[in-house]
């Protein structure tokens, strides 16, 4: 299966993705990385991958609407049968969800629904949480609340700051988000009807 992974930064989980395909632990292929800015590392990522890379700047259309067409019309010249979040930092409109709906996934740091939104080290420290995480879901309507496939969950120390609370959770996401693209390729997730996520066992 063909697989797109939007950026908007660093790229470390899509390096973790690119890593896993390479060594064969996923049955698909990363056919595009598309970026909403230019210029960043994850792009270089892609590029010393061999994998086509594109920029769609959202800074160069009027509204989100537009923004999303042009971004759907790049994502959908690869057919790709799941389109991966990464790191991507644009909220999406209801037209886009729709049309990539059960094949559209994004990662969020925190043990959702706790902490949606941003900056969610400093709030997790702040609130005194003893246990923090990362969450991989489906992305439907609600901003980081589709329904959860999969979360690793990470102990939160008592000298820990935002950078190295991150590197904790970077860590976990970066072996996670392998396993559940591998299970998607491997046809074993599915998003009912119901907003329910069907996962089969044994494949
Ligand atoms: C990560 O913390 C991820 O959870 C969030 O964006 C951050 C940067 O991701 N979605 P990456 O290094 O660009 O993959």
């Amino acid at each position: 299966p063909g697989i797109v992974v939007l950026i908007s930064g660093s790229g470390t989980n899509l390096q973790a993705l690119i890593d896993a395909t390479a060594r064969g632990e996923i049955p698909g292929r990363i056919r595009g990385v598309i970026s909403n800015r230019p210029g960043v590392a994850g792009l270089e990522r892609a590029a010393r991958a061999g994998i086509p890379t594109a920029v769609v700047d959202h800074r160069a259309f009027s509204g989100r609407e537009d923004f999303d067409r042009a971004l759907m019309a790049r994502i959908d010249a690869h057919d790709p049968a799941l389109v991966v979040l990464a790191g991507f930092m644009r909220v999406l409109t209801p037209g886009f969800v729709q049309h990539y709906t059960g094949r559209l996934i994004n990662i969020h740091p925190s043990l959702l629904p706790d902490f949606r939104g941003l900056h969610t080290h400093e709030r997790a420290l702040e609130a005194g949480v003893e246990t923090h995480g990362c969450s991989i879901h489906f992305v439907n309507g609600e901003l980081d609340g589709g329904p959860v496939i999969a979360q690793a969950r990470v102990p939160v120390m008592a000298d820990d700051n935002p950078e190295s609370l991150a590197a904790r959770v970077q860590h976990q996401e970066h072996r996670l988000y392998p396993r559940v693209v591998r299970w998607f390729c491997q046809g074993r997730l599915r998003l009912a009807d119901d907003g329910q996520v069907h996962f089969d066992e044994n494949p």
